[in-house]
């Protein structure tokens, strides 16, 4: 796709004013499409008021240290990739670490960088040196159940962590509450939206990897929730909805290209599902002069999410604070470990039953928090990144955010 491609359009006043107002330096807005004129929004949303999760966050202890912690290695993680989101080496990573450090216990994490053999390799070996506990975070959920299997035979107990497996056998699930995260993701889409008054606006939808993934799939279903009955009624149009298959960023642009052109070249929004996957958006937008004149969602609250959000980019991300993720999930490897019933730890389970041929599964989901330019402070308040990182090279946007 060309920029030729795409005829550009005097702005309207109203739409000046918008722009003028929130733009953040792209080549302005296209009236390519044959659906309906171009309306000139702004990525840039100042939410006073944001969508809230009603998950409620658990007690933050740290997790106490283990009276007799065994000797040598006692939990083994597994985390996925490092490219379908930099949080596995931003945030779970050290924060597992720190959790199990600060409970006496030996961890031994291990990243299985996308690929399933190298997956099914670690928890052999993870199994081979004696962990009583298997922290999850699995590729897909087939070789994920199949590690449980293997694990369960040779009488390791496994979390799941972060994903589920469906079909699966563990006995307990730590995560956020993803539906939600995809209902937050939408309906901050159409806050934004409508802040700005757009009229019937036209909204790709960039879902994550569905085919692998479960959380994927429950983004994707808490998206559709706020925007289906809203395409219903004919308030907005979902242009379409495409799947990053595997969650494999590199696939993003091409994608969003396509979808992209078959809307005409222009759309008011997208609900991408991640940071990474937005950021490939941001990518072909700029490509059009478009980027910055489109609402666009995203999830992670990684620190290129965050300027995306602060250049006038990107309209939202999601913060999931990990660090509570892995607290919780510390707690119940340490109480597993232990012998202890994990009932008493002041931990609360879900209602929600995520595994129907898993019915024993105990999950708990944590409270993701829509994060727009007005809050991004919130997430360096929280302790998970730091200003210095989130700002450098991006200095003036931080000091007119007031983010420091
Ligand atoms: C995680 C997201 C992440 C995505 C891609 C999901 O399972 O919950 O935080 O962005 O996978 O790695």
């Amino acid at each position: 796709m060309r920029s030729s491609t795409y005829t550009f359009a005097a702005l309207g006043s109203a739409v000046v004013l918008t722009l003028a107002a929130c733009s953040s330096g792209g080549g302005g807005s296209s009236s390519g499409s044959s659906s309906g004129s171009a309306q000139g929004v702004s990525a840039t949303c100042k939410l006073t008021n944001p969508p809230k999760s009603s998950a409620s966050a658990p007690p933050t202890s740290s997790p106490s240290p283990v009276a007799n912690p065994p000797a040598g290695v006692s939990v083994g993680v597994i985390l996925p990739d490092t490219t379908s989101s930099t949080r596995y080496t931003l945030y779970d990573q050290p924060l597992l670490k720190a959790a199990f450090d600060a409970a006496g216990l030996q961890s031994d994490i291990q990243n299985a960088q996308g690929d399933t053999t190298k997956q099914s390799q670690i928890a052999q070996s993870m199994i081979g040196e004696g962990v009583k506990v298997l922290l999850l975070d699995s590729i897909d959920q087939s070789s994920g159940a199949a590690i449980e299997q293997q694990a369960a035979a040779a009488g390791v107990q496994v979390i799941d962590y972060d994903r589920v497996n469906l079909g699966g056998q563990a006995a307990y699930y730590v995560s956020f509450d993803n539906e939600e995260v995809g209902t937050l993701q939408a309906q901050t889409l159409v806050d934004c939206l409508n802040q700005q008054k757009a009229s019937k606006p036209r909204v790709i939808m960039m879902d994550g990897g569905t085919d692998v993934d479960n959380n994927a799939v429950l983004f994707a279903k808490g998206a559709n929730d706020v925007l289906k009955p809203l395409a219903d009624a004919k308030k907005l149009t979902i242009e379409s909805e495409t799947v990053v298959k595997g969650w494999k960023t590199a696939n993003a642009a091409p994608a969003f290209e396509q979808a992209l052109s078959a809307a005409g070249g222009q759309v008011e929004g997208v609900v991408a599902a991640n940071d990474d996957i937005a950021n490939a958006v941001i990518g072909v937008l700029q490509q059009q002069g478009l980027n910055g004149h489109v609402v666009l969602t995203g999830q992670d609250a990684q620190v290129e999410g965050l300027q995306n959000i602060l250049k006038g980019d990107q309209s939202m991300t999601i913060f999931k604070n990990v660090s509570l993720e892995a607290d919780a999930a510390a707690k119940l490897a340490i109480a597993l470990i232990a012998g202890t019933d994990p009932s008493t730890l002041g931990i609360t389970f879900s209602d929600k039953q995520l595994d129907p041929k898993n019915a024993a599964l105990k999950s708990v989901l944590l409270p993701p928090e829509v994060i727009t330019y007005s809050n991004v402070q919130d997430v360096i308040d929280a302790g998970a990144l730091k200003a210095s990182d989130v700002c450098n090279g991006i200095e003036k946007q931080c000091q007119e955010a007031g983010v420091k």
